[in-house]
């Protein structure tokens, strides 16, 4: 049985008003019952105040013989889909006979019912994580070619982010920015030993490292009687959420009902250096760049084009911002994306995986702009945190002492062989495999979403990058044979649901 997408059902607080509900409900169509009782947990109508939900699609597909993408698949595992999750009744239910809800659309249910609807709801659910591999409550595993949005550099509950995580957690959590901390002093001074930086500013997330940047690049140029409320960012870039971060995306579908933006944002062609000299002018507090554009759909930077950037930023008296949130801390085979180029930024921000997980940004900033934020100009009540630092402080150590370096960048080159080679065999499936170190796209003919269905149906986790780009970004540890694992997989995956 289907039901119409614009349904709209009374929210049904708990099991007695479910009974009142389904004693009304039309006919004694048991079905119909079930789909009012598994409204409890839809999402709110948009525009809908307290008294009329709209029933989800995961709700609905409940009800519907075909799933959203792909084909339907079997009920129990096969031994053509072994991982196929097993079907698990809803507690509560009072029509345990009816045909039970699988423990994802259950997730996806309950979600939909508490938390704000900004995100689509969650394909799965997961538990566990180790190393490159994450696994959902029924003990799936999945092997993990986004890393949390190359987050997880040093892949899950990677043994010594989690001892420094466990030592710091047993001596201090918080005290302020008030008072000094050891954790914040040394994550600082290796993040200073090993960049362009003479200082840092903690936060905690990389919209905030962006927004920090910003502030200070405008306040740099006031201090000089020079204000500059101006920046020049790129298309197709992001920078972030905050409103002066999304206004810095030049992406305008983030916009969208936002508007007002924060004025003074002009976007060039990323790699256009003619286009930059035109649009910079003496009003230029700033360019921000990503190194790589991510998000974007993975595009590194042309060569000579970072270079091209600081020649032009420097004739203006422009400031120069690489954003390496998503670029940074090895992901592309470098600790920093910019390591490629010859030229080093004025600020650079960092978040993702600076703490492997743990949620820590940054702001690395030469001495020259270190004066700007005095006490007072700037904070963050978290920025700085022990546990947080003490994270940031491992994954670096990691990174630089382990050998995680020298090992991601071989590995970064035998990802991109194997999507080469993917992409030639593919024909006219895939438009152009792209990418530096681990950090990789195949932009496709069409749209990837069924792509990375297939995919995680088959135990891999790959995420998009816009509507036709598949993007990877693995933790850095992966091996080579797991990179043939999942390549096998996603190769398969593009053939069966990408027409020719
Ligand atoms: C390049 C870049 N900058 C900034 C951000 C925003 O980071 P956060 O989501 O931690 O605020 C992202 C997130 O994807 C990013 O890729």
């Amino acid at each position: 049985m289907a039901i119409a997408p614009q349904t709209t059902i009374r929210p049904l607080a708990d099991d007695r008003a479910i009974e009142r509900a389904v004693a009304k409900s039309p006919g004694e169509n048991p079905r119909g019952r079930l789909a009012i009782w598994a409204a409890q947990f839809v999402d709110p109508a948009p525009g809908a105040r307290g008294s009329s939900r709209t029933v989800l699609p995961e709700a609905r597909a409940l009800f519907t013989s075909t799933r959203p993408h792909g084909p339907r698949l079997p009920a129990r595992p096969t031994p053509e889909h072994p991982n196929r999750p097993r079907l698990v009744s809803l507690p509560r239910s009072p029509f345990s006979e009816e045909r039970p809800m699988t423990h994802d659309a259950k997730v996806a249910a309950e979600a939909a019912a508490v938390l704000l609807g900004n995100y689509n709801a969650p394909p799965i659910s997961l538990v566990r994580g180790e190393g490159c591999y994450v696994f959902d409550s029924e003990g799936k595993r999945y092997l993990d070619l986004m890393g949390g949005i190359a987050t997880v550099g040093l892949g899950h509950c990677h043994p010594k982010v989690l001892a420094a995580l466990e030592e710091q957690a047993h001596k201090l959590w918080h005290v302020s920015n008030l008072f000094g901390s050891d954790p914040k002093i040394r994550l600082a001074e290796q993040l200073v030993e090993h960049s362009f930086a003479d200082r840092v500013f903690f936060c905690n997330s990389g919209a905030e490292a962006n927004e920090a940047a910003l502030k200070l690049a405008r306040r740099y140029h006031a201090d000089r009687d020079d204000p500059r409320p101006e920046f020049l960012a790129f298309e197709r870039s992001f920078h972030g959420r905050t409103l002066f971060t999304v206004s810095a995306t030049g992406n305008p579908a983030y916009w969208k009902g936002f508007e007002p933006m924060v004025d003074g944002f002009s976007f060039a062609p990323f790699g256009d250096l003619e286009a930059v000299r035109q649009a910079v002018t003496p009003r230029t507090a700033a360019i921000l760049v990503e190194p790589v554009q991510g998000e974007g759909g993975v595009w590194p930077s042309p060569r000579g084009f970072l270079e091209g950037l600081r020649e032009i930023a420097d004739a203006a008296g422009a400031l120069l911002i690489f954003d390496e949130v998503q670029s940074g801390m090895g992901r592309t085979g470098k600790l920093f994306a910019y390591e490629h180029s010859n030229v080093t930024p004025d600020l650079m921000t960092l978040a993702k995986a600076l703490g492997n997980g743990i949620p820590i940004g940054a702001l690395c900033v030469t001495e020259a702009c270190a004066g700007v934020l005095v006490p007072g100009s700037h904070a963050s009540t978290f920025g700085g945190n022990p546990l947080a630092t003490a994270c940031g402080s491992a994954v670096l150590t990691e990174l630089l002492e382990g050998g995680v370096l020298e090992k991601a960048r071989a590995t970064g080159d035998f990802l991109g062989q194997r999507l080469d080679s993917v992409a030639r065999a593919a024909g006219s499936r895939v438009v152009e495999s792209r990418g530096l170190g681990l950090l990789r796209a195949l932009e496709c003919n069409g749209p990837v979403a069924p792509v990375i269905d297939r995919c995680r149906e088959e135990g891999v986790l790959v995420i998009s990058a816009g509507a036709n780009t598949l993007r990877l970004a693995p933790p850095l540890i992966i091996s080579e044979a797991q990179i043939d694992e999942g390549v096998d997989v996603l190769e398969h995956a593009l053939r069966d649901v990408l027409a020719g």
